[in-house]
């Protein structure tokens, strides 16, 4: 089922223009007019903290938050706008459409966190570590960068280790520290949380 339309979720999303970006022209003029020590995306954010809190935590990074629905992304967004952090920048978009908001090669890590685990073979190529995902994340990382995936399903990470692998990335135990919403429920509800590190270097 899908969740119900936020109150007033027009108004709201043009009172946060200034963070929220969905032409990919627009979006590459203003990340190219600053000059960020890195840029790190988060693909999925959903409604979660994970972005925010990771941004506020580290102010010479430029966070890119994806999102398709913007019934979950204007939480994040207000969370944003209330914690005034000018190092976020969220994209309303599908992450197919990418490579039209990043230059190759810009991107040093991409933070997948609790995507839909899609498990029927039909949608496979619907997970957000399918081999065709993963190819177009690689032409838009650094040569040292990195994805850093979470999941509560233990068949899609045994899938996303297989495909990160496949395409080249080093796998390791190495990954962010900040819950995101789906994972402090998961713990709270004594689930497993499975996560890696995979690095281009
Ligand atoms: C299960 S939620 C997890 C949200 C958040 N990452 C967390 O851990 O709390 C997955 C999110 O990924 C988004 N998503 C799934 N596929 C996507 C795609 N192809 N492009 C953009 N967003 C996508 C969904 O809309 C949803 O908000």
């Amino acid at each position: 089922m899908r969740p119900r339309k936020k109150r007033h979720l027009t108004e709201r999303l043009e009172r946060a223009f200034a963070i929220l970006y969905t032409e990919a022209e627009t979006f590459r003029a203003e990340l190219a007019a600053r000059t960020p020590e890195a840029v790190h995306l988060e693909i999925g954010c959903g409604k979660g903290g994970f972005t925010v809190q990771t941004a506020a935590a580290n102010p010479e990074i430029i966070f890119a938050a994806l999102e398709r629905e913007n019934n979950a992304l204007v939480t994040d967004l207000e969370c944003a706008m209330a914690e005034g952090l000018s190092n976020l920048m969220f994209i309303s978009a599908d992450a197919k459409r990418l490579p039209e908001f990043f230059e190759p090669h810009s991107i040093q890590r991409i933070y997948i966190n609790f995507c839909d685990p899609w498990l029927s073979n039909k949608h496979a190529d619907r997970r957000l570590t399918a081999p065709g995902f993963l190819d177009m994340y690689k032409d838009l990382l650094t040569d040292d960068g990195s994805v850093f995936f979470k999941t509560d399903n233990e068949e899609l990470f045994n899938y996303s280790r297989k495909t990160l692998s496949a395409t080249g990335f080093r796998l390791t135990e190495d990954f962010a520290e900040w819950l995101t919403d789906y994972e402090k429920k998961w713990i709270e509800a004594g689930r497993t949380i499975y996560r890696v590190g995979a690095y281009l270097d």
